[in-house]
C-alpha cells in the first residue's frame, strides 16, 4: 500500500487544526481579555492601521483571540469596519458587509455571528484596505493554517498573485505559533501576523 505525502499533510495539518483550537479553547476569560487588549493596542500602532480607513476583521468563535477592543477602537478613529459573510451562491467565498452597532446579524451554518445580508451593504474585496484575518495556526514563515476551508485563501488569492487588494494582516494567540507548519500550494502566506507577544514581519 502506497500513502501519498499529500495525504500525510493533510492528515497532519487536520492533527494541529485539531490540538491548536483545543489549546486556544482552554485559555480562561481572564486570559481571552487580557490578549484582546494587548493585541488591539498592537494593531494601533501599525502604520499600516493607522493609513487605512477600510479594514475587515471577523467575530470571535472558537478560542480565537477576540478583535472587539479593536473594534472600538476603529469605530472610536472614524474607521469602517466590516464583517466577512458566507456568499450566498459561490461556495467557498466571502463578502464583505459594513459592521456598525446597529448592524443586524444572524448566525451561520457554522455557527458564527455574520451581518445579515443587504447588498447595500456589501463592500467589494478591492475597496478593502486591510483585511485582519483569523487562523487556527501560523508558523515563523508567514504561513496560515485556517479551519480548514480555504475562504481566506480564496479571499485573498489575488493578494498571492499579483501583491493586489488589501492588506492581509493575521491575528491570533501566543499558542498558535507552531516552529514549521505542512503547507499546501493554494496557502496563502501573509506579510504580517501579530499576536499579544509576537509579530513576524515579511522580510
Ligand atoms: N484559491 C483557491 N481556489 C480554489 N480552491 C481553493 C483555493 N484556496 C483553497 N482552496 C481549497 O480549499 C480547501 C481548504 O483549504 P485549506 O485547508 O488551506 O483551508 P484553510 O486555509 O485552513 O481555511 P480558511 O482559509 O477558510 O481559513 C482545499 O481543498 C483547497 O483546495
Ligand atoms: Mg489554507
Amino acid at each position: 500500500m502506497t500513502i501519498s505525502l499529500s495525504a500525510i499533510s493533510q492528515q497532519l495539518r487536520s492533527q494541529l487544526r485539531q490540538q491548536i483550537r483545543h489549546a486556544r479553547q482552554q485559555l480562561s476569560p481572564q486570559q481571552q481579555h487580557h490578549a484582546a487588549q494587548q493585541l488591539s493596542l498592537r494593531l494601533q500602532t501599525l502604520d499600516r492601521i493607522q493609513h487605512s480607513q477600510h479594514i475587515a476583521v471577523y467575530i470571535a468563535n472558537d478560542g480565537e483571540i477576540d478583535p472587539q477592543p479593536f473594534i472600538e477602537w476603529l469605530w472610536q478613529q472614524g474607521k469602517s469596519v466590516y464583517l466577512p459573510v458566507l456568499h450566498p451562491f459561490t461556495k467557498g467565498h466571502l463578502l464583505f458587509l459594513h459592521y456598525d452597532t446597529d448592524t443586524p446579524m444572524i448566525t451561520n451554518r457554522y455557527g458564527i455571528s455574520e451581518p445579515k445580508l443587504d447588498v447595500r451593504r456589501v463592500k467589494p474585496i478591492a475597496q478593502l484596505d486591510v483585511i485582519c484575518t483569523p487562523l487556527v495556526a501560523f508558523d515563523g514563515l508567514g504561513q496560515r493554517l485556517g479551519m480548514g476551508g480555504g475562504y481566506y485563501d480564496r479571499t485573498l488569492s489575488q493578494w498571492h498573485q499579483h501583491r493586489r487588494g488589501p492588506y492581509p494582516i493575521g491575528i491570533g494567540h501566543d499558542c498558535q505559533y507552531i516552529a514549521q507548519l505542512p503547507n499546501q500550494h493554494w496557502d496563502v502566506p501573509l506579510p504580517l501576523i501579530i499576536t499579544p507577544n509576537y509579530q513576524f514581519t515579511e522580510s
